[in-house]
Parts: C-alpha cells; structure tokens; sequence
C-alpha cells in the first residue's frame, strides 16, 4: 500500500471508537489506555490514519530490559558484564480489521523498527522484544526475523542486523 505515513497519536484529534482489530484487549488499549500511558510516559503511541482522523492501524513502543541469561548465547557475547540487557519493546501492533491485508501491518511495524534503529544510536538497545498476542501474531513477526527466546513467549530481534538493513536503503 503506498503513501502510509505515521504519525504520534493525538488522543485530541485522533477517532478510534470503531477500531476492532479482532483483539479487544488491543481494541480497548487504544481506545482507554494509549493516551494515559502516552501522558505518563510510559509508551509512545504511532498511528497510520484515514482522513487525517481516523485510526486504521497503530503501535507502541517503551524503553524496556531483559536478563542477559534469557538470551541465547549467539546474539550476545557472555562478556556482557550487564546482568540486565537494554531493549525497545514494541508494545502493541495492531490493524483494523477493514484495513487489514493491504500492508498497514508491514508498514506500521517497519516503522517502528526504524524508530528503534534511530532510538538506539542515542541511547543503547541491543535489540527489539514483543510479546505476540496469539500463535497467528508469532507467525507474522516470525516473519520479519523475530526469534522466540528460550523458556518464554517473547519474541526478540538484533538491533545491529536492522541497522545494516536501514542503512543500506
Ligand atoms: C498482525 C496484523 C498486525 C497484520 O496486519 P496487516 O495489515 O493485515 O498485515 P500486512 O497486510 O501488512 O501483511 C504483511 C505480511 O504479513 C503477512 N501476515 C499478515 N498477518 C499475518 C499473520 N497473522 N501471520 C502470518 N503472516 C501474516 C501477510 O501475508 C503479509 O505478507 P507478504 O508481505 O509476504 O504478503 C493484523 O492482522 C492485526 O492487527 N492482527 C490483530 C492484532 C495482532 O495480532 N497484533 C500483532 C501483535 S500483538
């Protein structure tokens, strides 16, 4: 799909009553819970619009840590003296239902991996993680080069492979 674009979530401008994307939990958290959080600062919310209003699709994204012992051992080198490692978490990821199936998804998520990449090189993060909502979820970011890490539900992906990918675009 071509001219997406993303823009920060405006809970003052931004209509989202109708978006279902098949998750209510995800439905309600754009609808309840982006704009507290966003105020809080505990995540930055981005969104791809219709009309300049309406939410077709968006995503979060935190500063986050993992334990080192939770990575596998090829993407980290054990003389990490960190016991906690520094990591983006892309929160949430969600499409309305409508728009789904025409590359918002794909969008939505190669932006927030950009996102990540710049974030990185000012303040460090060894990787993204998400938490995939269902085994449909993990398929799509399986797709993207995600692992699942050991022992968890959680999927993580190398910051210093996204960069050589961005860079050469
Ligand atoms: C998962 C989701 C974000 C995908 O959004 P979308 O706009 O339909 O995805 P796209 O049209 O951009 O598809 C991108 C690619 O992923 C694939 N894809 C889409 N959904 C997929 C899924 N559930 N499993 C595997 N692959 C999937 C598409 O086939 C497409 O592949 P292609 O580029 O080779 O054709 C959307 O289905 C959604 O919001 N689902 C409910 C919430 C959810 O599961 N969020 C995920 C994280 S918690």
């Amino acid at each position: 799909m071509k001219g997406l674009c993303s823009v920060g979530f405006d809970p003052e401008i931004h209509s989202r009553e109708s978006f279902a994307c098949g998750h209510s939990s995800l439905d309600n958290y754009i609808l309840r819970n982006a704009r507290d959080d966003q105020k809080e600062g505990l995540a930055r919310c981005y969104v791809v619009l219709e009309d300049d209003t309406r939410i077709l699709g968006f995503y979060t994204l935190s500063m986050s840590k993992i334990l080192k012992e939770d990575i596998p051992p090829e993407f980290l080198n054990r003389k990490v003296r960190y016991e906690d490692i520094p990591v983006i978490l892309l929160g949430r990821l969600a499409v309305d239902e409508k728009s789904q199936h025409r590359g918002i998804g794909k969008f939505l998520l190669v932006d927030a991996l950009k996102k990540s990449v710049e974030a990185s090189d000012r303040i460090g993060a060894r990787a993204v993680v998400v938490d995939p909502i269902d085994v449909r979820a993990m398929e799509f970011y399986s797709k993207y080069g995600f692992v699942l890490l050991p022992d968890s539900q959680r999927m993580f992906l190398p910051i210093k492979g996204l960069r050589n990918i961005f860079a050469g675009n």
